[in-house]
């Protein structure tokens, strides 16, 4: 009798263990993050958080260099962007690259040892793209990496491929399948934290602007996108951006309602701008260097590695839990933008917002690489709202032919929806205004469109 009492617990406990295998050992942190009594709490393994140490420790800033003497680009032929550094400063800019991205291969994983000048290595083309890349985030992304900002340490941590990146997927093919396209699912993926979820959520979400949001406005109305498979590839990239960061889903939500703005944390709100510059890192920066690299450096469908949540955060709240790297290296702070444009929904992460203005120089209706950033940004947001129409208005001050400046501004209105609709935003959705003349405010200030949301 004891026998078999004794073997019966002996049976519980092993199966009690086998269960909870999968589970993490106690004891656990957890710490408080909304008011009480909403459940808004983090829960920390103190195990993993230790082991995470090592990765996020912050190499020292290398000491300040020399900026007197002749300017880089008076001694050098080819440096196009950091030409302002003096001698000393570029060689300690280049140090530092070094130390990030190649510390074991050096400077000839850039460069010719013979030639610095020269350019025939896709390494170093590629890198001074990701330093315009560097300062892009920086000078255009604030609502996102604050000052804190990023230099190629954040991303590279001393590897010259990033421990972390995606590559498009080539899809299921659905014509083979009885069952239909499973969109990558119920094959538990790394990329959505071993879910059975679609597998993929990247290139829809962090490459496209496809529409984030799954709770729908109206019931039951033809062409009403929200579904539960949309809302599972939802899933897919929040079970993402929870891992990349280390967090459960209340730092962001309340998880009595996900999708009300007013009961969420303030976190939300940044990670909705971490979405748009992830997006725009990939698509205006890394998918263009396709032609750049080898082709065995590329994926399966032929395109660049990209950058998600995990390229920088690495399973921490903050990349590097905050630490201001950024701050030793102001080249890498860049240049502000040229265009000043505001993105469309900068007031409002809600997306109810105002206006996108895009600049232009004297004369000249041509759309600025920086404008079309802008521009790029606008339509995501507009193409993530249906139904949403669009009014563009040309403006002109009155100085010299006011028919001349009138024609203009309507050339440059027009250019803008052209490019709209390059990114995806269907011409019935844009009205062009009359052109009209601006009321005070300096000449530059005439010189521009408004993109705006119609009421
Ligand atoms: C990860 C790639 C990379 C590494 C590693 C690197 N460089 Fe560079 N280097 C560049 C890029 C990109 C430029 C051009 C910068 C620009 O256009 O403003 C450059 C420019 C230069 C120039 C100017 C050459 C000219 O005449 O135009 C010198 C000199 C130089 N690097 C020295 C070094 C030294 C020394 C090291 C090692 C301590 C090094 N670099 C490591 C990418 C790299
Ligand atoms: C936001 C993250 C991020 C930052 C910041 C960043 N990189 Fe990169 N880097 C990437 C990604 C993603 C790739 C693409 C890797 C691929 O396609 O395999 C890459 C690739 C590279 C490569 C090509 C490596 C190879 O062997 O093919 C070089 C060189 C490089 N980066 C240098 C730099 C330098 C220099 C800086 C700082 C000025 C920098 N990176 C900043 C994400 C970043
Ligand atoms: C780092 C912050 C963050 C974390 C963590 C996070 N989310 Fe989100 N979530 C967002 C943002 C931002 C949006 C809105 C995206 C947009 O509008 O482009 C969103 C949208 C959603 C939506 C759609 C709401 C609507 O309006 O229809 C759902 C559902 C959702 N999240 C569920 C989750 C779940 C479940 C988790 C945990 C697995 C999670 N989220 C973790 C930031 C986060
Ligand atoms: C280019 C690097 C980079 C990428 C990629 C990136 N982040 Fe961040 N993120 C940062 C930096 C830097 C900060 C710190 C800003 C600060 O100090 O306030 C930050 C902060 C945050 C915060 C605020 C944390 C807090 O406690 O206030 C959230 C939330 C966040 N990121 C979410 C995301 C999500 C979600 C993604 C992917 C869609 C993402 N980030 C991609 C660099 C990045």
């Amino acid at each position: 009798m004891t026998r078999t009492i004794r073997a019966s617990c002996l049976l519980l406990a092993l199966a009690t263990s086998a269960l909870l295998s999968g589970c993490e050992r106690p004891p656990v942190n957890s710490v408080q993050h909304g008011y009480r009594g909403l459940g808004m709490v983090e829960v920390y393994n103190p195990r993993i958080l230790a082991a995470q140490a090592a990765n996020n420790q912050v190499p020292e800033a290398l000491p300040p260099a020399n900026p007197d003497g002749p300017k880089a680009s008076q001694v050098f032929k080819n440096v196009k962007l950091l030409g302002n550094l003096s001698v000393g400063e570029l060689a300690r800019n280049m140090v530092a690259i070094t130390n990030w991205v190649s510390p074991k291969e050096g400077c000839t994983y850039c460069h010719d040892a013979q030639n610095f000048a020269d350019e025939s290595k896709y390494t170093k083309i590629v890198a001074r793209r990701m330093l315009e890349m560097t300062q892009n985030i920086n000078a255009n992304w604030k609502p996102h990496v604050a000052a804190t900002g990023v230099t190629c340490f954040t991303c590279h941590r001393g590897n010259p491929v990033p421990k972390n990146l995606w590559f498009k997927t080539p899809g299921p093919d659905a014509d083979s399948r009885l069952a239909g396209n499973l969109a990558g699912q119920n094959a538990p993926a790394v990329q959505v934290a071993l879910a059975s979820l679609p597998n993929d959520p990247f290139t829809p979400f962090l490459s496209q602007a496809v529409e984030i949001r799954v709770v729908g406005k109206e019931a039951l109305k033809a062409g009403n996108r929200q579904s539960i498979k949309q809302t599972e590839w939802t899933y897919g990239l929040m079970m993402h951006m929870s891992q990349a960061l280390g967090v459960n889903c209340t730092f962001c939500h309340n998880t009595r309602s996900f999708a009300q703005w007013d009961s969420s944390t303030p976190q939300r709100a940044v990670a909705w701008y971490s979405i748009r510059m992830v997006r725009d890192v990939n698509t205006a920066f890394l998918d263009p260097l396709a032609s750049v690299f080898p082709a065995h450096r590329l994926g399966p469908m032929g395109d660049v590695g990209k950058v998600d949540c995990a390229t920088c955060h690495q399973g921490a709240y903050k990349p590097l839990y905050g630490a201001n790297m950024l701050q030793g290296y102001p080249e890498l702070a860049g240049p502000a933008a040229q265009a000043v444009a505001t993105p469309l929904a900068a007031a409002a992460p809600d997306g109810q917002s105002d206006k996108v203005l895009v600049f232009f120089l004297v004369g000249r209706s041509d759309i600025s690489a920086d404008a079309l950033r802008a521009i790029a940004l606008a339509a995501a947001d507009i193409t993530a709202h249906p139904g949403q129409q669009v009014d563009l208005s040309g403006f002109a001050d009155k100085t010299g032919n006011a028919d001349a400046n009138l024609e203009l501004a309507k050339q440059r209105a027009i250019a803008v929806r052209e490019a709209l609709k390059v990114a995806g935003v269907s011409d019935e959705r844009i009205h062009l205004k009359k052109p009209e003349f601006v009321v005070g405010g300096t000449e530059a200030d005439a010189r521009r469109v408004e993109i705006a949301l119609a009421k």
